[in-house]
C-alpha cells in the first residue's frame, strides 16, 4: 500500500453531479456553479487542503433512459443544467500554483487535432497542470443531439478511442521535436522549421495530414485518466492510462477491479503499479461522529430518489421505470456503461443488490461508498480501503457545495498528516512530475513514447 493517501475532488460543471436533492437545502450554494467566484473559492479551498486535483466529469447528453423521458431529470437536475469544464480550468488555475485539473474530454464528437489543440491550450495556460479524463460518450441522446442516428457498440467506441489516442499522441509528440522552439529574437526566428514534422495518419476513423499548430506544452500530452470498467474498457486503460478512475459500491468489488487492472497493465507491458488508480467516496465528516451521523440522516431525507433513478437509468442504459424496487438487478449486456450495472450485480458475489438498494446508494455519492464520522473514524476508515483494495487514493465526490470539501480540508486532511499518511506540501513541477514523479513528459514504456519524432512507431 502506497503510505500517503491521494486525493482529487471530483465536480462537474452542474448544480447536481452525485446528490440530488441536496441543493435545495438553505444553506446549500450548488447553483453558485455559474459564478466564477464559486470555482476559484473551491480550487483555494482544494490547495490549501492539498489535493492533487479537481476532477472535472462532463457527459454529452441528457439523462432520458428513465420512462424514456428526460423530465425527472430536468425536473430533478440530474447532471442537467450542464455548462462545459474546459472554460474553468484557466479560471482556476490562475488563482492557483499547484492544484491540478482532470478534465473530462469526449473521443466522440470531434475531430482529434481541435481537441489536442484545446487540451494543449489548457497544459500552457496552467503550467503543465492538466489532465485529461478520456470518454467514449455512452447517452443515445448525446450521438442524437450530435448528428448520429445512434451511439456507436459498445466496443467499437473503445476501438475508435485507441486510434484517437495514436492521433493525439503523434500531435502532441510527434510534430514539434525538442529543439523546433528557438525564440530567437536577435535572428528573428522563433521556431526552426526543419525540426516541425506534418502529421500524416491514414487510419480506418481518421484522417490527418498537417503540422500542429501549438507550439509543445509543458507536458505535451496531458496525464492521462480514464474510467470505464467493462473488459474492452480495462484493457484501453491499461494501454493509455496514467490515472485510473474507479466507481465500485463495495470493498470486495473494488479489491476485485483493483486486481483486474494491475493484471492487465502487465498484460500490456507497463508496470503493475505504473497507473495510480482512485477509488470513487464520499466523505461526510465533522468535529464529532454524533454530528456527522446528524447530518448523514438529513441528507437521506432530503435526497431526491427519482433523481437517483434517472442517474442509474442513464448510467447502465436500463430503464427502471418498469422495475418493482425490490427487483434483483442482474447483468445483462447494454450499449451504455456495461460498468455501472456491473458494480450492482456481478462485480460482488457476495452482496445482491435490489433496485431500491441501488437508488438509495447512488443517490448520496453515485457509484462510491460513503463513509461518516469523526476525522479519527474517518481516517481509520480510509486508510482501511486503501490497504485492503490496493488503491493510490480517492476521487472525492461531494453532497454539499461548498460544505463537503470546506470540512474534509479543516477535520480530515490534519487528522491524516498526524498519522504521517498525507502529504504536507506540494512537490514541485508539472502535474504528471507530481503525481508519478517520472518526468514531465510521457514515459517509455508508455505507448505515447513512441510516437516522439524518430521513435519506433513515429
Ligand atoms: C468513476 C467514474 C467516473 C466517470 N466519469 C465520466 C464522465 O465524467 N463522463 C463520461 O462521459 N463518462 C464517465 N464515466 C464513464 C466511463 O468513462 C465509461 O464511458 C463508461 O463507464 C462506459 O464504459 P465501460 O462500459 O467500460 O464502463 C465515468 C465512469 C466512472 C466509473
Amino acid at each position: 500500500m502506497p503510505s500517503q493517501i491521494r486525493f482529487n475532488a471530483f465536480m462537474m460543471n452542474c448544480v447536481v453531479h452525485l446528490a440530488p436533492g441536496q441543493w435545495t437545502a438553505p444553506d446549500d450554494n450548488s447553483v453558485g456553479y455559474l459564478d466564477p467566484g464559486y470555482w476559484v473559492d473551491l480550487a483555494k479551498v482544494l490547495e490549501k487542503g492539498l489535493f492533487d486535483g479537481i476532477f472535472l466529469g462532463d457527459i454529452t447528453g441528457i439523462y432520458d433512459v428513465l420512462g424514456d423521458s428526460a423530465d425527472t431529470a430536468l425536473r430533478t437536475a440530474a447532471q442537467v443544467p450542464m455548462n462545459d469544464p474546459v472554460p474553468l480550468v484557466p479560471l482556476m488555475a490562475h488563482a492557483t500554483r499547484h492544484l491540478g485539473f482532470g478534465v473530462t474530454v469526449s473521443v466522440a464528437y470531434e475531430a482529434p487535432y481541435l481537441l489536442a489543440r484545446r487540451l494543449t491550450t489548457l497544459d500552457h495556460l496552467s503550467g503543465g497542470r492538466v489532465a485529461w479524463n478520456i470518454v467514449t460518450s455512452y447517452l443515445e441522446s448525446g450521438a442524437r443531439s450530435l448528428g448520429q442516428r445512434e451511439l456507436r457498440a459498445h466496443d467499437e467506441r473503445y476501438e475508435r478511442a485507441d486510434e484517437y489516442l495514436e492521433v493525439c499522441y503523434k500531435l502532441w509528440e510527434g510534430s514539434w521535436e525538442d529543439g523546433a522552439l528557438q525564440r530567437d529574437a536577435q535572428r528573428g526566428v522563433y521556431a526552426d522549421p526543419a525540426r516541425i514534422h506534418a502529421i500524416k495518419h491514414d487510419g480506418r476513423h481518421f484522417q490527418l495530414d498537417g503540422v500542429f499548430q501549438c507550439e509543445p506544452s509543458p507536458q505535451r500530452t496531458p496525464v492521462l485518466f480514464q474510467a470505464g470498467g467493462s473488459a474492452r474498457g480495462t484493457q484501453f486503460a491499461a494501454r493509455h492510462a496514467e490515472c485510473i478512475f474507479v466507481g465500485a459500491p463495495t470493498r470486495n468489488g473494488l479489491r476485485k477491479s483493483v486486481q483486474t487492472l494491475r493484471a492487465e497493465l502487465e498484460e500490456a507491458g507497463r508496470a503493475p503499479d505504473s497507473a495510480q488508480v482512485y477509488a470513487m467516496l464520499t466523505v461526510i465528516v465533522d468535529e464529532t461522529g454524533e454530528k456527522a451521523q446528524a447530518r448523514y440522516a438529513t441528507y437521506k431525507q432530503r435526497a431526491s430518489y427519482e433523481g437517483a433513478l434517472a442517474l442509474l437509468s442513464g448510467w447502465t442504459g436500463i430503464d427502471l421505470s418498469g422495475y418493482a424496487p425490490d427487483d434483483t438487478l442482474t447483468y445483462v449486456d447494454t450499449k451504455a456503461g456495461q460498468s455501472a450495472l456491473a458494480s450492482f450485480s456481478k462485480l460482488d458475489p457476495e452482496r445482491v443488490w435490489t433496485v431500491r438498494d441501488a437508488v438509495e446508494f447512488v443517490a448520496i455519492g453515485g457509484r462510491g461508498p460513503v463513509v461518516v464520522g469523526d476525522p479519527v473514524q474517518v481516517a481509520d476508515e480510509l486508510q482501511a480501503w486503501m490497504e485492503d483494495t490496493g488503491i493510490d487514493g480517492f476521487n472525492l465526490a461531494w453532497v454539499e457545495s461548498p460544505r463537503t470539501f470546506h470540512d474534509i480540508v479543516e477535520y480530515l486532511v490534519p487528522e491524516l498528516q498526524r498519522r504521517g499518511a498525507y502529504k504536507t506540501s506540494y512537490a514541485e513541477g508539472t502535474l504528471r512530475e507530481k503525481l508519478l514523479g517520472n518526468g514531465a513528459r510521457l514515459q517509455a514504456p508508455h505507448i505515447g513514447a513512441r510516437f516522439r519524432h524518430g521513435g519506433d512507431a513515429a
